[in-house]
């Protein structure tokens, strides 16, 4: 399902793990993947063609194990969810999911955002990009593997659509400062909130297990509500 690319960015925002997957997910993976999976390529993505409607289109980016997707897709069946992890455990985790909620509304893409940005995804196609607790890399030397950077910030401006808005949850007080350091330095960036301000937690977000255990670490959690300037 991942394809290799000569242009990989030299460092990733993740290192594949050898989770293990169930048999259910590793069933649900093999006969739904034709229905919900696509597969990256270069070619740009017709997603009204891909959904079979035209709706409010939401990119989640690192779904992990579709906890929150699967609650906002059901909760919100006229919206359509574009999710994307690269872990497999978790894509055969929400592929199984999928086929129990028969949900309609999801579909999902294994494979490095960076490249789906760049390559897959049309330009003003999105209405809204979630990331939702990215992973924090705790330690200074792997600040740089962060997702969340100043370089894939024009890629979500480039697919969200004028008006679009971008979300972005974090338990980590560091990536979070690292955050409001980018949106400061960046002219085209409307902090919804305000200057210097963290957004209050959007009702629609879901609690995920990453979100709880930040709580239970006695971690705040800081969101963003974003927009950009034409
Ligand atoms: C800490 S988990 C959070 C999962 C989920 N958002 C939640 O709150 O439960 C972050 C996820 O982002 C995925 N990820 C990291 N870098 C990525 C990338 N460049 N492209 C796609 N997924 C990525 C990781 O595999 C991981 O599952």
């Amino acid at each position: 399902m991942t394809s290799g690319s000569n242009q990989y960015p030299p460092i990733r925002s993740y290192v594949l793990r050898d989770g293990r997957m169930t048999s259910a997910q590793k069933d649900s993976l093999e006969v739904s993947w034709p229905c919900y999976g696509i597969d990256f390529s270069q070619t740009l993505l017709d997603l009204n063609q891909v959904f079979g409607r035209t709706a409010p289109r939401i990119l989640e980016i690192g779904t992990g194990m579709g906890d929150a997707t699967i609650k906002m897709a059901t909760m919100h069946r006229e919206n359509d969810y574009l999710a994307v992890e690269v872990h497999r455990p978790g894509i055969g985790s929400l592929m199984r999911r999928i086929d129990e909620d028969k949900l309609s509304n999801i579909r999902l893409i294994s494979h490095d955002i960076v490249d789906i940005l760049k390559y897959q995804l049309p330009e003003n196609s999105i209405d809204c990009v979630y990331i939702f607790f990215p992973d924090p890399w705790p330690k200074k030397k792997h600040h740089k593997r962060r997702l969340i950077s100043s370089s894939l910030i024009p890629l979500i401006k480039n697919v969200l659509k004028n008006h679009g808005r971008l979300f972005i949850a974090t338990d980590w007080e560091n990536y979070a400062m690292q955050i409001s350091e980018i949106i400061d330095s960046e002219p085209d960036i409307i902090n919804l909130a305000g200057r210097n301000r963290y957004a209050p937690r959007p009702r629609w977000r879901p609690m995920t297990k990453f979100e709880q255990r930040g709580l239970d670490q006695g971690h705040y959690i800081y969101d963003f509500a974003l927009a950009f300037k034409n």
